[in-house]
């Protein structure tokens, strides 16, 4: 008889979005002539960029034509791609990362829930407290994470970093050491950035201790400041101990498309085991690459054309993003993020929970957004709001928040 891999069963309930989806339909059932704003959800909104349908539209007659036509794409993804990220998202800031250091994907998702897969089971992870879901789920179905505590929703085995208002949501260096350090900045679900500086302590760290980072930088388009690092090999030693995630979704508009990568530097290892091997292996095993006509699509990003369609579409997510900001601050709410992230990361006021302020949120204005809880213990008393609606939308959905 066949047995379940036990992990899957520890995991809680994914409760965060359908919970959200079941009470606006039954709003929208019993409300039907109320408009809802959504808000909540991390997906874009916006059309391709015309340069990048462009290239897929070439890309596509390539296909059809017996010449010209590509079957499966080189395990690491295609060279012409690889070398327009080398260039543009690394050499061009001045970062050391070699086109075959650049593994191409179907993602960023995919590739945070992997990594944990050439590590080993015994390996102590610590994530930010709130998170990305993904980074402890994946290690969950991988046995690492030890029991899970449902009065206080953390994981026996986890080193959690909470990020709070009280440390302008950037982790503190833990006090138990970790083995594999998860950060994601500019960070979903807050919205805060940490600097430069800050992140070379965790470089320091790292590499003093030898932990792996996992640096997720899929927000990385939205930076607007000059002291927040878009890379974390703009620090000095990340080489030895980072893998860097990227994707195409939120600065190309590729959630529908799909398109990331991962940077392995070969210099980071296990003794003599370079982790580039092992993650090429994997690669190799059991991934058959990212389509030809998007990864052409991808190349398009780096086109001066795309560049400029691309500057242009996250001015307009983050012009949404200033208006959620200085609306509700001036409101009166506290509110943080959304200066160098799509993401504004709001106090629930008057002491409600992420929930209450979820339901009042729907039933007395009929906005929706999500709450921090969904994200881990510390955002309990917060709320997340999103800039990837219509201006149209955000400047409504806040008027309306205004004025409860
Ligand atoms: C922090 C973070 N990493 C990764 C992803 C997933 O990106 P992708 O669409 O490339 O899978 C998201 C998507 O919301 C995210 O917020």
């Amino acid at each position: 008889m066949f047995q379940l891999n036990e992990n899957y069963l520890k995991l809680p309930g994914s409760y965060l979005f359908s919970t959200i989806g079941k009470k606006v339909n039954a709003y929208a059932a019993a409300h039907p002539e109320k408009k809802i704003i959504r808000l909540g959800i991390g997906d874009v909104t916006q059309p391709l960029a015309p340069a990048i349908i462009e290239a897929m539209h070439k890309a596509v007659d390539e296909m059809g034509k017996a010449e010209t036509f590509h079957g499966y794409a080189p395990d690491l993804g295609y060279e012409f791609l690889r070398n327009a990220i080398a260039e543009n998202d690394y050499k061009s800031r001045g970062c050391e990362v070699a086109a075959d250091e650049i593994f191409i994907s179907d993602g960023a998702k995919c590739d945070s829930g992997n990594i944990q897969e050439i590590f080993s089971r015994d390996n102590k992870i610590a994530v930010c407290d709130p998170v990305y879901p993904v980074y402890v789920d994946s290690n969950v179905m991988a046995g690492r994470t030890g029991t899970y505590d449902k009065e206080t929703e953390t994981w026996s085995d986890v080193i959690y970093m909470p990020c709070v208002a009280e440390n302008g949501f950037a982790p503190e260096l833990p006090k138990q050491t970790p083995d594999l350090i998860y950060l994601c900045f500019p960070n979903n679900p807050t919205g805060a950035t940490i600097t430069k500086a800050q992140l070379q302590e965790w470089v320091d760290y790292a590499n003093k201790v030898g932990a792996v980072i996992i640096y997720d930088a899929a927000y990385e388009a939205y930076i607007a400041e000059a002291d927040v690092p878009h890379s974390i090999y703009e620090c000095e030693g990340a080489r030895t101990c980072a893998i860097e995630l990227r994707s195409f979704s939120k600065n190309a508009g590729f959630t529908g498309v799909r398109l990331g990568f991962t940077v392995v530097p070969k210099d980071l290892k296990c003794g003599d085991v370079a982790l580039h091997s092992l993650w090429a292996r994997r690669h190799g095993t059991k991934y058959n690459g990212a389509p030809y006509i998007v990864q052409r699509a991808g190349e398009a990003v780096y086109s001066e054309a795309g560049k400029a369609q691309l500057k242009e579409q996250v001015a307009y997510y983050m012009k949404n993003a200033h208006y959620i900001l200085n609306g509700l601050r001036d409101a009166g709410f506290t509110v943080s993020g959304g200066v160098n992230a799509p993401y504004i990361w709001l106090k629930a006021p008057n002491g409600m929970t992420s929930w209450e302020f979820f339901d009042y949120l729907l039933e007395k204005v009929n906005v929706v957004g999500t709450p921090g809880a969904g994200f881990g213990p510390s955002g309990e008393t917060y709320f997340r709001l999103t800039a990837f609606g219509s201006y149209e939308n955000t400047v409504e959905a806040v008027d309306r928040i205004r004025h409860i």
